[in-house]
């Protein structure tokens, strides 16, 4: 057996806490606030079918193959790479498309942690019982008022960058497992509940037509969003799952592990669909409202239900968690990496990498009031524009790493990982890693890592820049 390499920063005790690990990165806000609002803004249907294509056609093969490329390589994403490809006899520059997952992980980061640090915010708000009887209108206010407040939005994001280097900084797999075990099932119930009382709103058909009917006509402009958000919601493209595969059992079975994240991850991101839209119809609101979709609809709900304000609170505190289970899992590899090259500790490595997440997450904070016209990659009349104040179009600070990231690295480096794994390492390895029973299972799997899931990827971005 090639494979008894262990890695240096500890080892999940089971694939159980595997499982838990990588489903607590997949699931977040990109499940509970990003997939309604990006399928409000790409028209509904269009986009969810989209979104499903490429969650099973392209995603999870290319989580599978980020799965078992860590625990092959059992080091961070980037020494992982580096020291497999020579043992393949490739070059070592593979390392760098793990790097560049690395750095789009922290952009992300930096934003994920403005966005996670409103539902810190929400955690006040509903607990002090200020949405109570609240409408449509008196929410959209008070989201406004939230982002309008760069102090206010300042505090948020320190204190929820804080909480992600905590955790960090004491070791996965020492302070995550048992909060996990607890919380994931709870977020659960918790959108069952408002899945409940969306039933009650008398628009539930509505918002599922809204989410499930199929509009031709939309499919190319929600296919390049859904594309990029396939990668978003499993967490891939960026070496976050190479790093948990790491930390793997080398006995767990990846494949039916694989499938359990992607398919949890689904659910979620249905059921907060079906959740909110019928809120967002019942109460007048535009499905297309973008990022403030979450924060003005679960206020509508919440402060009009019995115990509203005790399970909404408890809602957005589940919400926190299911960000923070996430962005910890966009740091680790950075960490792993630089604690590998620096000898240095994790405390330290960790907060410098934190503290530059901050800065730039500060970008993303003006980007929602004083910094709002602010645009960069400009297309006007007069060309092209990297950076142009107040310019028509354009994308400001948070659009434009939301673009980046979500539309360019992580498709690109989800695409790296899946020729690596699938041209690079011996098909051997591949098969001894998957240890799949079914022969003809392991030729299928193996072709998606080979074929489909490249081509998926190829067929979009060439989609993309011919649009
Ligand atoms: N999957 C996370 C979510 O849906 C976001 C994420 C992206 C996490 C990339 C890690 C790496 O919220």
């Amino acid at each position: 057996m090639a494979n008894d390499k262990v890695s240096i920063h500890g080892a999940w005790a089971s694939r159980w806490v595997f499982i838990l690990a990588a489903t607590g990165s997949a699931v977040g806000l990109g499940n509970i606030w990003k997939f309604p609002y990006m399928t409000g803004m790409y028209g509904g249907g269009a986009f969810v079918m989209m979104y499903l294509v490429c969650i099973f056609m392209v995603g999870l093969p290319i989580m599978l193959a980020e799965t078992l490329i860590g625990r092959r390589g059992r080091q961070s994403p980037v020494n992982t790479l580096k020291a497999l490809a020579i043992e393949s006899g490739a070059s070592p520059k593979w390392s760098w498309a793990a790097l560049m997952g690395m750095i789009a992980a922290l952009l992300i980061l930096s934003f994920y942690s403005v966005v996670a640090g409103w539902s810190l915010d929400y955690i006040l708000s509903m607990g002090s019982g200020q949405f109570a009887g609240v409408s449509a209108e008196g929410a959209g206010a008070a989201f406004g008022a939230l982002t309008a407040d760069p102090w206010r939005l300042t505090l948020w994001h320190t204190l929820f960058m804080l909480l992600t280097g905590f955790v960090i900084a004491r070791g996965v797999v020492a302070g995550l497992e048992r909060s996990l075990r607890i919380m994931m099932p709870l977020l659960f119930v918790l959108l069952l509940v408002l899945l409940g009382y969306s039933m009650t709103t008398g628009h539930f058909m509505q918002g599922f037509h809204f989410l499930f009917n199929f509009q031709p006509d939309r499919v190319l402009d929600g296919v390049l969003a859904a594309m990029g958000h396939a990668f978003f919601t499993l967490s891939v493209g960026v070496g976050a799952i190479m790093v948990y595969g790491s930390y793997m059992p080398k006995n767990a079975s990846i494949g039916s592990t694989i499938l359990t994240v992607g398919i949890l991850d689904t659910l979620v991101a249905l059921t907060a669909g079906m959740a909110l839209f019928p809120i967002v119809f019942a109460g007048g609101l535009e499905p297309s409202a973008g990022p403030g979709l979450m924060f003005v609809t679960l206020p509508v709900a919440f402060g009009n239900i019995a115990f509203g304000q005790v399970m909404g609170t408890l809602f957005f505190v589940l919400v926190l968690i299911a960000a923070w289970t996430s962005s910890i899992s966009m740091l680790e590899p950075a960490v792993a990496y630089l604690v590998e090259r620096s000898k240095r500790s994790r405390v330290l490595v960790t907060s410098v990498l934190a503290f530059v997440c901050w800065v730039i997450g500060m970008g993303t904070v003006l980007s929602f009031n004083l910094g709002a016209e602010a645009k960069f990659f400009v297309f006007s009349d007069d060309g092209f524009h990297l950076f142009q104040w107040g310019a028509e179009g354009g994308r400001n600070f948070f659009d434009s790493i939301d673009y980046l990231t979500s539309r360019i690295l992580l498709p690109l480096g989800g695409l790296s990982f899946a020729v690596f794994a699938g041209w690079v390492l011996k098909r051997e390895a591949v098969r001894e890693e998957l240890a799949m029973k079914s022969p003809l299972l392991f030729n299928l799997v193996y072709w998606f890592i080979r074929v489909v899931a490249p081509i998926g990827v190829l067929i979009v971005f060439v989609a993309e820049l011919s649009k």
